[in-house]
């Protein structure tokens, strides 16, 4: 499913373009494709979401580059989709990078497989990054909002994300008004992202069980 979305999305490309690479499982498949067909786009930049996403470019022989002007497409994967092409994104603690990336790009394709559309995109825990220093107040905040979190951790040890902080992943399933929740959350000082990615998707690709692949376009 995740490999066809990725050829799928690689029809969105052309050779000479700043392409934005995002971060996860599904993005890996579409770099193996990226990779296969390197003929086509021997002079694409790219600007990477995350450190492990810049290592497999430029292992492949692909040209990184610093976030300065726009991107002109950013191509992700997503942890939760809704109707409303909304995502819960951080899953892999990406999320504040592939934002910054996702809303500097003139367009933005997500691909996912199917499993990942939701009603309620809530079903899941909202990854929020958030400072070292503070995390257990901000913790506490976020508890007199009514939500319960959770310190995420790698081993035995908390996770460190590659801007050197924590993640703490937030349930918001009894939220009267998630949406609304995400911005009080990214209004306290420590919390430096929330995972909730709110009409930033222009085209979502579907890879589908039964081998077809769907796409949806954001409608205005
Ligand atoms: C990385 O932090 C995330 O936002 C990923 O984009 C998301 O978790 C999707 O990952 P998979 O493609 O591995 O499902």
């Amino acid at each position: 499913m995740k490999k066809n979305a990725a050829k799928k999305a690689l029809e969105y490309l052309w050779d000479g373009m700043v392409l934005g690479v995002g971060t996860g499982s599904t993005v890996e498949i579409f770099l193996d494709e990226l990779n296969k067909n390197k003929d086509k786009f021997k002079n694409i930049s790219c600007v990477s979401s995350s450190i492990k996403t810049a290592s497999i470019l430029e292992k492949n022989g692909f040209k990184v580059i610093d976030l300065e002007n726009k991107v002109d497409l950013y191509v992700d994967g997503a942890d939760a989709v809704d109707e409303k092409l909304n995502l819960i994104k951080g899953g892999g603690g990406a999320l504040t990078r592939e934002k910054i990336v996702a809303f500097n790009s003139k367009k933005n394709i997500i691909m996912v497989d199917e499993t990942k559309i939701k009603k309620n995109i809530f079903e899941i825990k909202v990854p929020v990054e958030i400072l070292q220093f503070s995390w257990r107040a901000t913790q506490k905040r976020i508890l007199d909002l009514g939500y319960e979190s959770n310190l995420r951790e790698k081993g035995a040890k908390p996770f460190i994300t590659d801007n050197g902080n924590y993640i703490i992943d937030v349930n918001l399933i009894k939220s009267k008004d998630p949406i609304n929740d995400c911005l009080n959350l990214k209004n306290i000082p420590g919390v430096v992202e929330v995972g909730l990615f709110k009409n930033m998707t222009d085209i979502l690709i579907i890879g589908e069980k039964n081998g077809n692949v769907k796409i949806i376009n954001k409608t205005v």
